[in-house]
């Protein structure tokens, strides 16, 4: 029998009608332990099918280093019907009880070692789709609090300006990068507006298309990602960590395969790849 835990919503910041940022306190006991890029399962039992409790996965935003509290962003699903748990969480206010079962997942671990037990110290670029920039929010963070010097570049996709989430956070990383210098700290972030012909989207002068364009090569051969890091980019010196539609995970290796990329679902005999990703629908 599953057993949940609780927790009290304490902090709730609704970014537009349909896209929220919460964050949970557990009840009985700490923050639980977890791994940047893992998602917590979140539950509440729903009135309309007689008090069963709908649980779902969601990423954590917050990084493990964050002992105060979990962060999670979440999209209301709206269409064709109201879904079952996020139409509850919109509703949901601070002092409100929360159901969660501890966090898990392995597909978007960070990568630490090579094959050959060498330290990994590829570049890493995090692709996010909407609320899959979630665990890169961790990825970031986690880096940023460990001391990582890696090169690490997050690339944002979303439809409206308004739903770049995580822009200022974000943006406050590059640019302690960028006064510190990058042997201390390599920090890029990026985004792209999908729909930049809505006038909503109007003041935006930033990459546009679908997240995925940031690897489509220009006319003079460089993709806006080679443009922005200064070379190519090779599966000898970059991790990718794709997370979205699956829509989103096929646009990357469409530019990745003929490279030669492969995913770790795919890894070589010899245990290697260069992609991890995990998708939603
Ligand atoms: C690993 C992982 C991490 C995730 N992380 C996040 C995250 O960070 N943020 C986030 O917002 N989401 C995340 N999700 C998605 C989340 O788990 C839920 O799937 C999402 O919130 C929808 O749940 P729901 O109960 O509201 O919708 P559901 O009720 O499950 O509905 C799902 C879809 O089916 C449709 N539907 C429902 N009933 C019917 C019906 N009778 N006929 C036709 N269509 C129907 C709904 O309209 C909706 O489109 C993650 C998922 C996974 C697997
Ligand atoms: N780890 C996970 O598995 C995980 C994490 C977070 C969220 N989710 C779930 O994902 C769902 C929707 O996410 P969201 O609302 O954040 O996304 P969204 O805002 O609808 O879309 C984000 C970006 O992806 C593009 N996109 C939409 N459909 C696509 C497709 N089929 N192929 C390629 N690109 C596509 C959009 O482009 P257009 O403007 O052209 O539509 C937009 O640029 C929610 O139900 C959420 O619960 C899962």
């Amino acid at each position: 029998m599953v057993v949940d835990n609780k927790a009290t919503i304490t902090y709730v910041q609704l970014l537009k009608e349909d896209l929220v940022i919460i964050r949970m306190v557990p009840k009985d006991g700490p923050v639980p332990e977890y791994l940047a890029g893992q998602f917590i399962t979140l539950g509440l039992p729903n009135p309309v099918e007689g008090g069963k409790i709908v649980r779902r996965a969601y990423s954590i935003a917050s990084h493990p280093e964050n002992r105060k509290f979990i962060e999670l962003v979440i999209r209301w699903v709206r269409k064709p019907l109201p879904g079952r748990l996020s139409t509850q969480l919109f509703n949901a206010k601070e002092k409100d009880e929360i159901l969660w079962l501890k966090p898990t997942g392995r597909a978007l671990l960070i990568n630490e070692t090579l094959p050959n037990g060498e330290k990994d110290t590829r570049r890493i670029v995090c692709i996010g789709g909407g609320t899959g920039l979630a665990p890169f929010v961790s990825f970031a963070q986690h880096l940023h609090d460990t001391g990582d010097k890696r090169e690490i570049v997050v690339l944002h996709g979303a439809s409206y300006v308004d739903e770049l989430s995580y822009k200022e956070l974000l943006t406050d990383l590059e640019n302690e990068s960028i006064a510190k210098g990058k042997e201390k700290w390599n920090f890029k972030y990026r985004a792209a507006i999908s729909r930049p012909q809505e006038w909503f989207n109007r003041s935006w002068s930033g990459q546009v298309g679908r997240v995925e364009t940031f690897l489509r090569p220009r006319d003079n051969g460089m993709s806006p990602l080679e443009e922005l890091v200064g070379e190519t980019i090779t599966k000898e010196n970059t991790i990718f960590y794709v997370c979205g539609w699956q829509g989103t995970i096929d646009g990357v290796m469409d530019f990745l395969k003929p490279k030669g990329f492969v995913t770790e679902h795919d890894k070589r005999s010899d245990e290697s790849f260069e992609v991890k990703y995990e998708s939603y629908g």
